[in-house]
Protein backbone atom coordinates (compact mmCIF):
# COMPACT_ATOMS: atom_id res chain seq x y z
CA UNK A 1 0.00 0.00 0.00
CA UNK A 2 1.37 3.63 -0.95
CA UNK A 3 0.92 6.24 1.32
CA UNK A 4 0.96 9.81 0.15
CA UNK A 5 4.13 12.11 0.69
CA UNK A 6 2.46 14.25 2.79
CA UNK A 7 5.58 16.57 3.41
CA UNK A 8 5.16 18.97 0.77
CA UNK A 9 1.54 19.86 2.22
CA UNK A 10 2.46 23.14 3.74
CA UNK A 11 -0.21 23.59 6.10
CA UNK A 12 -0.28 20.10 7.41
CA UNK A 13 3.11 20.10 8.45
CA UNK A 14 2.67 23.47 10.01
CA UNK A 15 -0.16 22.03 12.00
CA UNK A 16 2.20 18.94 12.50
CA UNK A 17 4.76 20.73 13.99
CA UNK A 18 2.49 22.91 16.26
CA UNK A 19 0.94 19.75 17.58
CA UNK A 20 4.14 18.22 18.43
CA UNK A 21 5.30 21.65 20.30
CA UNK A 22 1.95 20.87 22.00
CA UNK A 23 2.73 17.60 22.80
CA UNK A 24 6.37 17.75 23.85
CA UNK A 25 5.17 20.48 26.33
CA UNK A 26 2.86 18.11 27.72
CA UNK A 27 5.34 15.67 27.80
CA UNK A 28 8.09 17.70 29.65
CA UNK A 29 5.11 18.60 32.48
CA UNK A 30 4.45 15.02 32.80
CA UNK A 31 7.82 14.20 33.45
CA UNK A 32 8.55 16.98 35.95
CA UNK A 33 5.52 17.07 37.49
CA UNK A 34 4.74 13.16 37.76
CA UNK A 35 7.75 11.51 38.09
CA UNK A 36 7.93 8.64 37.73
CA UNK A 37 5.33 8.55 34.61
CA UNK A 38 5.74 5.60 31.93
CA UNK A 39 4.94 5.32 28.67
CA UNK A 40 2.60 2.38 27.47
CA UNK A 41 3.77 1.36 23.70
CA UNK A 42 2.29 -0.94 21.65
CA UNK A 43 4.66 -0.16 18.72
CA UNK A 44 1.74 0.92 17.12
CA UNK A 45 2.42 4.32 14.68
CA UNK A 46 1.31 6.36 17.57
CA UNK A 47 3.30 5.30 20.00
CA UNK A 48 5.90 5.54 17.64
CA UNK A 49 5.83 9.20 17.37
CA UNK A 50 5.14 9.65 21.13
CA UNK A 51 8.68 7.57 21.06
CA UNK A 52 10.02 10.03 18.94
CA UNK A 53 8.80 13.12 21.13
CA UNK A 54 10.60 11.23 24.53
CA UNK A 55 13.86 10.32 22.67
CA UNK A 56 13.82 13.77 21.30
CA UNK A 57 14.46 15.48 24.75
CA UNK A 58 15.90 12.36 26.70
CA UNK A 59 12.72 12.71 28.79
CA UNK A 60 12.95 10.88 31.71
CA UNK A 61 9.76 8.87 30.85
CA UNK A 62 10.14 4.74 31.14
CA UNK A 63 8.95 3.14 27.81
CA UNK A 64 7.56 -0.75 28.30
CA UNK A 65 5.62 -2.71 26.20
CA UNK A 66 2.96 -5.79 27.37
CA UNK A 67 4.10 -9.15 25.34
CA UNK A 68 1.22 -11.07 25.45
CA UNK A 69 2.86 -14.01 23.50
CA UNK A 70 0.59 -13.42 20.64
CA UNK A 71 1.90 -10.29 19.33
CA UNK A 72 2.70 -10.45 15.38
CA UNK A 73 6.44 -11.11 14.44
CA UNK A 74 6.40 -7.55 12.34
CA UNK A 75 5.49 -6.50 16.41
CA UNK A 76 8.64 -8.26 17.96
CA UNK A 77 11.18 -6.91 14.90
CA UNK A 78 9.91 -3.19 15.32
CA UNK A 79 10.77 -3.78 19.15
CA UNK A 80 14.11 -4.79 18.19
CA UNK A 81 14.47 -1.77 15.72
CA UNK A 82 12.95 0.56 18.33
CA UNK A 83 15.67 0.06 20.90
CA UNK A 84 18.36 0.36 18.05
CA UNK A 85 16.87 3.46 16.41
CA UNK A 86 16.42 5.14 19.54
CA UNK A 87 19.02 3.69 21.56
CA UNK A 88 16.24 3.56 24.29
CA UNK A 89 15.58 0.93 26.71
CA UNK A 90 11.70 -0.55 26.49
CA UNK A 91 10.59 -2.62 29.23
CA UNK A 92 8.96 -5.85 28.11
CA UNK A 93 6.29 -7.00 30.73
CA UNK A 94 4.52 -11.09 30.38
CA UNK A 95 1.93 -12.46 31.66
CA UNK A 96 2.11 -14.62 34.71
CA UNK A 97 2.92 -18.03 33.59
CA UNK A 98 0.57 -20.55 35.97
CA UNK A 99 -2.70 -18.06 35.69
CA UNK A 100 -2.46 -18.21 32.05
CA UNK A 101 -1.56 -22.01 32.10
CA UNK A 102 -4.46 -22.56 33.80
CA UNK A 103 -7.11 -21.04 31.71
CA UNK A 104 -5.75 -22.37 28.54
CA UNK A 105 -5.69 -25.93 30.23
CA UNK A 106 -9.53 -25.22 31.20
CA UNK A 107 -10.56 -23.40 28.20
CA UNK A 108 -8.01 -24.17 25.15
CA UNK A 109 -5.44 -21.38 23.79
CA UNK A 110 -7.91 -19.96 21.39
CA UNK A 111 -10.69 -19.75 23.32
CA UNK A 112 -10.96 -15.58 23.06
CA UNK A 113 -13.09 -16.65 19.89
CA UNK A 114 -15.73 -18.36 22.33
CA UNK A 115 -17.65 -15.47 23.94
CA UNK A 116 -16.80 -11.66 24.89
CA UNK A 117 -16.78 -13.04 28.46
CA UNK A 118 -13.44 -15.17 27.11
CA UNK A 119 -11.69 -12.83 25.11
CA UNK A 120 -12.10 -10.64 27.93
CA UNK A 121 -10.59 -12.96 30.36
CA UNK A 122 -8.00 -13.39 28.02
CA UNK A 123 -7.21 -9.72 27.37
CA UNK A 124 -7.14 -9.77 31.45
CA UNK A 125 -4.50 -12.07 31.64
CA UNK A 126 -2.55 -11.28 28.82
CA UNK A 127 -2.24 -7.68 29.22
CA UNK A 128 -4.23 -6.08 31.97
CA UNK A 129 -2.81 -7.73 35.08
CA UNK A 130 0.77 -7.18 33.27
CA UNK A 131 -0.35 -3.27 32.85
CA UNK A 132 -1.00 -2.85 36.71
CA UNK A 133 2.92 -4.32 37.57
CA UNK A 134 4.07 -2.25 34.67
CA UNK A 135 2.33 0.74 36.77
CA UNK A 136 3.16 -0.02 39.94
CA UNK A 137 4.99 2.98 41.83
CA UNK A 138 4.27 4.87 38.76
CA UNK A 139 2.69 8.73 39.34
CA UNK A 140 1.36 9.10 36.08
CA UNK A 141 0.71 6.93 32.47
CA UNK A 142 0.99 7.64 29.20
CA UNK A 143 -0.68 6.44 25.69
CA UNK A 144 -1.36 6.89 22.25
CA UNK A 145 -4.94 6.58 22.00
CA UNK A 146 -6.81 8.92 19.62
CA UNK A 147 -10.01 10.35 19.78
CA UNK A 148 -10.84 9.44 16.26
CA UNK A 149 -10.09 6.07 16.38
CA UNK A 150 -13.35 4.58 17.23
CA UNK A 151 -16.66 5.02 18.58
CA UNK A 152 -15.00 4.01 21.88
CA UNK A 153 -12.60 6.89 22.19
CA UNK A 154 -14.80 9.52 21.15
CA UNK A 155 -14.43 12.95 23.25
CA UNK A 156 -11.39 11.34 24.57
CA UNK A 157 -9.56 13.69 26.90
CA UNK A 158 -5.58 14.96 27.10
CA UNK A 159 -5.98 14.14 30.72
CA UNK A 160 -8.13 11.17 32.29
CA UNK A 161 -8.03 10.08 36.25
CA UNK A 162 -7.28 5.83 36.09
CA UNK A 163 -9.63 5.12 39.02
CA UNK A 164 -8.15 1.41 38.83
CA UNK A 165 -4.96 2.33 39.12
CA UNK A 166 -5.26 5.24 41.31
CA UNK A 167 -3.19 7.72 39.07
CA UNK A 168 -2.88 9.96 36.36
CA UNK A 169 -3.69 8.76 32.17
CA UNK A 170 -2.49 11.26 29.76
CA UNK A 171 -3.05 10.94 25.80
CA UNK A 172 -1.06 13.61 24.32
CA UNK A 173 -2.23 12.51 20.81
CA UNK A 174 -5.89 12.69 21.70
CA UNK A 175 -6.70 15.39 19.02
CA UNK A 176 -4.77 13.96 16.42
CA UNK A 177 -5.60 13.10 13.08
CA UNK A 178 -4.22 9.85 10.97
CA UNK A 179 -2.83 12.05 8.77
CA UNK A 180 -1.17 13.95 10.90
CA UNK A 181 0.37 11.05 12.91
CA UNK A 182 1.38 9.80 9.18
CA UNK A 183 3.06 12.99 8.29
CA UNK A 184 4.74 13.07 11.34
CA UNK A 185 6.42 9.86 11.25
CA UNK A 186 7.42 11.24 7.49
CA UNK A 187 8.74 14.33 8.14
CA UNK A 188 10.81 12.53 11.29
CA UNK A 189 12.04 9.28 9.44
CA UNK A 190 10.54 7.31 12.44
CA UNK A 191 10.64 3.52 12.25
CA UNK A 192 7.32 1.61 12.08
CA UNK A 193 5.13 -1.52 12.21
CA UNK A 194 5.29 -3.12 8.54
CA UNK A 195 1.91 -4.42 9.32
CA UNK A 196 0.94 -0.60 8.94
CA UNK A 197 1.84 -0.75 5.28
CA UNK A 198 -0.70 -4.23 4.70
CA UNK A 199 -3.81 -2.36 5.52
CA UNK A 200 -3.65 -3.55 9.32
CA UNK A 201 -4.13 0.24 10.88
CA UNK A 202 -4.16 -0.68 14.27
CA UNK A 203 -2.61 -3.83 15.76
CA UNK A 204 -2.98 -5.70 18.56
CA UNK A 205 -2.52 -9.55 18.86
CA UNK A 206 -1.98 -11.46 15.85
CA UNK A 207 -5.14 -13.80 16.34
CA UNK A 208 -7.69 -10.38 17.53
CA UNK A 209 -6.45 -8.57 14.24
CA UNK A 210 -6.93 -8.34 10.62
CA UNK A 211 -6.09 -6.54 7.83
CA UNK A 212 -9.61 -3.41 7.37
CA UNK A 213 -11.26 -2.62 4.01
CA UNK A 214 -11.34 1.06 2.11
CA UNK A 215 -13.65 3.26 4.23
CA UNK A 216 -13.80 0.99 7.46
CA UNK A 217 -12.64 2.20 11.03
CA UNK A 218 -9.12 2.04 12.06
CA UNK A 219 -9.92 -0.27 14.55
CA UNK A 220 -12.72 -2.17 12.31
CA UNK A 221 -9.63 -5.22 12.31
CA UNK A 222 -9.72 -5.42 16.04
CA UNK A 223 -11.79 -8.19 17.28
CA UNK A 224 -13.89 -7.95 14.64
CA UNK A 225 -16.34 -10.10 15.47
CA UNK A 226 -17.83 -8.16 18.10
CA UNK A 227 -19.73 -4.65 17.95
CA UNK A 228 -17.66 -2.29 17.62
CA UNK A 229 -18.85 -0.97 21.14
CA UNK A 230 -17.13 -3.58 22.82
CA UNK A 231 -13.93 -3.84 20.76
CA UNK A 232 -11.54 -2.69 23.98
CA UNK A 233 -9.29 -4.57 25.56
CA UNK A 234 -9.71 -3.34 29.27
CA UNK A 235 -6.44 -1.23 29.85
CA UNK A 236 -8.45 1.70 28.88
CA UNK A 237 -11.77 0.66 30.79
CA UNK A 238 -13.07 4.57 31.26
CA UNK A 239 -13.76 5.13 27.77
CA UNK A 240 -16.97 2.61 27.36
CA UNK A 241 -19.30 0.91 29.47
CA UNK A 242 -20.69 -1.28 26.74
CA UNK A 243 -21.59 -4.76 28.34
CA UNK A 244 -21.40 -8.35 26.44
CA UNK A 245 -25.27 -8.01 25.87
CA UNK A 246 -23.90 -6.23 22.89
CA UNK A 247 -21.84 -8.64 21.80
CA UNK A 248 -23.22 -9.08 17.85
CA UNK A 249 -24.32 -12.87 17.27
CA UNK A 250 -21.95 -13.05 14.27
CA UNK A 251 -19.15 -15.36 14.31
CA UNK A 252 -15.56 -14.72 13.77
CA UNK A 253 -15.60 -16.15 10.30
CA UNK A 254 -12.08 -16.18 8.73
CA UNK A 255 -9.51 -15.96 11.85
CA UNK A 256 -6.53 -15.87 9.50
CA UNK A 257 -4.83 -12.75 8.85
S1 LIG B 1 -5.89 -1.48 22.76
O1 LIG B 1 -7.32 -1.78 22.80
O2 LIG B 1 -5.07 -2.59 22.33
O3 LIG B 1 -5.43 -0.89 24.03
P1 LIG B 1 -4.69 0.25 20.82
O4 LIG B 1 -3.96 -0.82 20.12
O5 LIG B 1 -5.41 1.27 19.99
O6 LIG B 1 -5.85 -0.34 21.72
O7 LIG B 1 -3.72 0.92 21.84
C1 LIG B 1 -4.04 2.14 22.47
C2 LIG B 1 -2.93 2.46 23.44
O8 LIG B 1 -2.93 1.49 24.48
C3 LIG B 1 -1.55 2.42 22.83
O9 LIG B 1 -1.24 3.64 22.19
C4 LIG B 1 -0.70 2.12 24.05
O10 LIG B 1 -0.50 3.30 24.78
C5 LIG B 1 -1.59 1.18 24.87
N1 LIG B 1 -1.34 -0.22 24.53
C6 LIG B 1 -2.09 -1.07 23.79
N2 LIG B 1 -1.54 -2.28 23.69
C7 LIG B 1 -0.38 -2.22 24.39
C8 LIG B 1 0.68 -3.14 24.68
N3 LIG B 1 0.67 -4.40 24.22
N4 LIG B 1 1.72 -2.72 25.44
C9 LIG B 1 1.75 -1.45 25.92
N5 LIG B 1 0.80 -0.54 25.68
C10 LIG B 1 -0.26 -0.91 24.94
FE1 LIG C 1 -5.96 -12.56 24.08
FE2 LIG C 1 -6.77 -11.58 21.72
FE3 LIG C 1 -6.80 -10.06 23.97
FE4 LIG C 1 -4.49 -10.76 22.78
S1 LIG C 1 -6.12 -9.41 21.95
S2 LIG C 1 -4.90 -10.77 24.94
S3 LIG C 1 -4.94 -12.87 22.11
S4 LIG C 1 -8.04 -11.90 23.51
Amino acid sequence: MKRPDYRGDAELVARVDQRSAEALALLREIAHDFAPAVFASSLGVEDMVLTDLIAREQLPIGIFTLDTGRLPEETYTLLDTTRRHFGLPVAVHFPQREALEAWVDEHGINAFYDSVEQRRACCRLRKVEPLGRALAGAKAWITGQRAEQSVTRAGLALREEDAAHGIAKFNPLTAWSEREVWAYVQLHEVPYNALHDRFYPSIGCAPCTRAVSAGEDVRAGRWWWENAEVRECGLHPGSHAASSADVSPISPGNKTR
